[in-house]
């Protein structure tokens, strides 16, 4: 048995070995480690129903795209499609396959539900890839669903690299004016 003093040494020992309380240079280190070992999400997403944590997680089937924008909050296709037109066309591919047409119309402009490509946002935080993903994984108050297989619990919805791909071809599809925020 334990005793509490020896309780009490080994968790300040513990606290000691993780690093609570070490100098301003330790947390990169620490965030190294996590992401390490951790379940590769290092990219906090929000619902945007409720701002509560959108969670998701990278799984083994993956892409390395996918994987790259859980942990950066950087969508790598959106620079990718910009370029090539080719390429994008796969994103366009998946806006048909999972009906989104249906509301949104073939290129996103609007048919039963709100265009997707002029400068008039739902929320604010479109104009990041990270805010219209969370949109698209986790839904609104307003209509959307939540289409994210992991949000849905439903193997048949959304995986996250084809939210990817779909968000990157909508950039390419942008009618609007102004700052094109998502290309920085
Ligand atoms: C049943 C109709 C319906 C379908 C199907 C649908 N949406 Fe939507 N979508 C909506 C509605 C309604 C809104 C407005 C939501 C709000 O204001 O909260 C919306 C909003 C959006 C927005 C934000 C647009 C803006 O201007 O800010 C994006 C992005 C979006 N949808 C993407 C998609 C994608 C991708 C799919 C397919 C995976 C899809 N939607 C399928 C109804 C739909």
């Amino acid at each position: 048995m334990f005793s509490s003093k020896s309780v009490l040494i080994s968790l300040s020992l513990l606290m000691a070995l993780a690093g609570c309380g070490k100098g301003a240079d330790t947390p990169q280190t620490e965030s190294k480690t996590a992401s390490a070992s951790g379940s590769g999400t290092q990219c906090a997403l929000e619902s945007t129903k409720d701002g509560s944590p959108l969670l998701i997680k990278a799984v083994a089937t993956d892409t390395p795209q996918a994987k790259e924008f859980l942990q950066t909050c950087i969508n790598p296709y959106t620079k990718l499609y910009a370029g090539d037109a080719e390429a994008a066309k796969e994103g366009r591919k998946k806006f048909g396959y999972y009906s989104c047409t249906q509301c949104h119309g073939p290129n996103g402009d609007g048919q039963v539900a709100v265009s997707i490509t002029d400068e008039r946002w739902q929320y604010a935080k479109h104009v990041t890839d990270k805010g219209m993903f969370e949109t698209i994984a986790g839904g609104s108050n307003g209509g959307m669903f939540a289409w994210h297989q992991q949000v849905a619990n439903n193997p048949d919805m959304v995986n996250t690299d084809d939210i990817l791909k779909i968000v990157a071809w909508l950039r390419t599809q942008y009618k609007g004016g102004g700052d094109t925020p998502w290309l920085n």
